[in-house]
């Protein structure tokens, strides 16, 4: 793993001085400085807020292009596996390195099975949220519980890491249908040993004793579509956020937990829920799409254009392009008509020839279209970002044991520019202003 090429170096002149720092190579050609020694070398630090000129890590797992809107994961584009595969073998993908072959899936997929269920003692913990508790704040802190359910926890390797990975995936589905469960004051449901990954899901979250949910194959093939396109993305907030907690020996579940709230914000995960609040508040409202855009770019309105732009994509996201179409798709063999669609397409159409978003290169996101897919299939609203967790778990465990296994990882550690005040004498309570 790790296989770096130094390629040359950059020079840095300061006071008079010239340190030079190797210039290391990725397989796709991209390009960075190792300056692990300039402050032991300068006693200078670098500032990059937001780390946008910072790589933390030197990855195996996923290669995003921006400028040419590339996504691939283990070298797999994007379109290819959410074409041709499962949400599961791309789990086992991330995780692993290589698509499972048929009896890998079968022993993986019987793994996810058999470990689907959660401890009954922590069901009860459901009960003492408030109705309504949105269903991200259930889930973040019953990750973080499930440690010490499982305080044997140690990943290892082979089978032992297989179980681990295993139990966190199907637990975190578990969980995520009954947080919705307990937000509707409606009984839980048992996962199926007879039903697929998705399928569980969904029966756990629509199921009820007086209404069977009967399972439609539209439905199924495309929330495993939207899984797999949320199934990692590098460096991400959230992965950043996993890896940190990861880089202090935090266990997997608490790492993970970290990763579940980094992705609640709007400006990450939490956007595909504001996409879809964004678009009913136009049609509430009925609030012209001209109005929109233009209060999008008034830089004294907190208002933005919710599902559009990306640190890292300058051209349109891979992901969104194949969520549009499965939008158009399930909505057109379900036979449901969404004015959010027509709104949505109305305000691409309108921000991709506007100047504003052309010169900053700002384009739909993956969370753009997918909320649209999600209510017509009947989540609601303030269940899509926890459906994004499950979509990034896989990501999540891939990169913490990728990280667990580096030896240039250190505790994630940052530096800082101090400006408050400097050295002051304390001024005793009857003397001070
Ligand atoms: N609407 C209006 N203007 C925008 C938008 C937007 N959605 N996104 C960026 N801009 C503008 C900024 O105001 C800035 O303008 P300026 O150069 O005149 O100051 C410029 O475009 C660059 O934007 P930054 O905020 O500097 O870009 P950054 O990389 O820091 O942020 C982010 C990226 C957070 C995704 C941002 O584009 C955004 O807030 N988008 C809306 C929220 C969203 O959809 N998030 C989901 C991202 S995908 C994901 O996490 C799964």
């Amino acid at each position: 793993m790790h296989e770096v090429k130094e390629v040359g170096a950059a020079e840095l002149i300061y006071e008079g001085n010239s340190y030079k720092y190797p210039v290391i190579e990725g397989s796709e050609g991209e390009r960075s400085i190792r300056m692990g020694s300039l402050r032991a070398d300068t006693k200078l630090i670098s500032y990059d807020p937001g780390y946008g000129n910072t790589a933390s890590c030197i990855s195996d797992i996923t290669f995003i292009d921006g400028e040419k809107g590339i996504l691939r994961h283990r070298g797999y584009p994007i379109d290819e596996l959410a074409n041709n595969c499962t949400f599961i073998e791309v789990a086992y993908l991330l995780v692993h390195g290589h698509l499972p072959n048929q009896n890998q899936l079968t022993y993986f997929s019987r793994l996810l099975n058999r470990h689907s269920l959660i401890h009954e003692d922590m069901r009860n913990f459901f009960k003492n949220y408030p109705d309504h508790a949105h269903p991200m704040a259930i889930l973040s802190a019953m990750m973080v519980s499930l440690s010490s359910f499982y305080p044997e926890l140690n990943v290892g390797e082979g089978e032992e890491m297989d179980l681990t990975v295993a139990r966190l995936l199907a637990k975190i589905r578990t969980l995520a249908a009954l947080s919705y469960k307990q937000s509707e004051g409606h009984p839980h449901v048992y996962p199926s040993s007879k039903m697929t990954y998705v399928e569980n899901f969904l029966n756990m979250m629509f199921y009820t004793p007086v209404a069977n949910y009967e399972l439609d194959p539209v439905t199924v093939r495309a929330l495993n579509k939207l899984l797999i396109l949320h199934a990692d993305h590098e460096q991400n907030c959230s992965t950043s956020a996993v890896r940190l907690v990861g880089s202090s020996g935090a266990n997997l579940y608490a790492s993970i937990a970290a990763g579940i709230c980094a992705l609640w914000g709007p400006l990450h995960g939490g956007a595909n829920q504001a996409v879809i609040e964004m678009l009913d508040q136009i049609r509430r409202e009925g609030l012209t799409i001209d109005a929109c855009i233009e209060r999008s770019k008034d830089k004294d309105d907190p208002f933005r254009l919710m599902g559009f732009g990306h640190r890292v994509y300058k051209s349109y996201d891979p992901r969104a392009k194949i969520a549009k179409q499965a939008c158009e798709d399930v909505l057109n063999k379900l036979g449901i008509k969404d004015e959010l669609l027509d709104i949505a397409i109305q305000l691409e159409d309108r921000a991709l020839n506007d100047d504003y978003f052309v010169s900053r290169k700002l384009y739909p996101n993956v969370d753009f279209y997918t909320g649209i897919t999600l209510r017509a299939m009947g989540i609601p609203t303030n269940m899509f970002t926890v459906i994004f967790a499950i979509g990034r778990a896989p990501g999540w465990i891939a990169h913490w044991l990728e990280q667990r296994d580096d030896p240039d990882q250190r505790i994630g550690r940052p530096r800082q520019v101090y400006t408050g005040p400097q050295e002051r004498k304390i001024i005793p309570i009857e003397n001070r202003d």
